[in-house]
């Protein structure tokens, strides 16, 4: 059965300066996880266990950094088995895969959120799960948002690579690990990283690469 791959972006500029939210490039680094991602991707996704090449798909959010990071995937034509012809990992852009929406907050440190909004920063510490930014959205929200997308990534027959965000890469990652969805507000998804979920009769088996320090 085909596994699902997931990626954060690379390195944001906000990422750097500890800000949340917002629609920034890539640092120097974040290019690099780019061209690193690329590379993996020709080995570890477009080919199957036994070097085959496999028809895969790649969606990103509609923001900057996961269209950055994922632009130097190359778009290759296969031929498949019925005598088709299948042009792989062309980028599909969905707003659904956009970041959490920090409403007030977006665009500031947790500091910054702990100095000028200190009892929203104790709200969310009290509850993370269900904590909605003023304006903005919570991790329940997120999931009622990506609840149909989950279904469709579950019916796609393609092995498919999802190049998305910290929070939502968290729900959809609970999701397809079978965890209670109070658990995904602590799940780590860290940057440099692809997890790869290859489903078997008891669940998913759970691979982590780590494509830079
Ligand atoms: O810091 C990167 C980021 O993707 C932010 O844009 C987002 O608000 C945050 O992670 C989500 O993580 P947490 O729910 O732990 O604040």
């Amino acid at each position: 059965r085909r596994p699902i791959f997931f990626s954060r972006h690379g390195q944001s500029e906000y990422n750097q300066l500890g800000k949340i939210g917002g629609d920034s490039v890539l640092t120097a680094h974040g290019e690099e996880y780019a061209t690193a991602l690329a590379e993996w991707v020709d080995k570890e996704v477009k080919l199957d266990s036994e070097g085959k090449p496999r028809p895969a798909r790649l969606w990103t959010s509609s923001l900057k950094r996961t269209r950055l990071t994922a632009r130097h995937i190359r778009h290759d034509s296969i031929c498949l088995p019925n005598g088709t012809e299948w042009v792989q990992m062309r980028p599909k852009m969905h707003r659904n895969l956009d970041e959490i929406y920090a409403g007030l907050c977006d665009g500031m440190t947790y500091e910054e959120i702990e100095r000028q909004y200190p009892e929203e920063a104790a709200a969310r510490k009290g509850d993370k799960f269900e904590y909605r930014y003023p304006r903005g959205e919570s991790y329940t929200d997120l999931i009622s948002r990506l609840e149909p997308m989950a279904h469709e990534l579950e019916r796609t027959r393609e092995t498919l690579l999802v190049v998305a965000h910290q929070a939502i890469l968290r729900v959809l990652y609970t999701y397809f690990m079978g965890k209670p969805r109070e658990a995904c507000p602590d799940v780590s998804i860290p940057l440099n990283t692809v997890i790869k979920l290859t489903p078997t009769v008891e669940g998913c088996l759970e691979e982590r690469f780590t494509l830079l320090p």
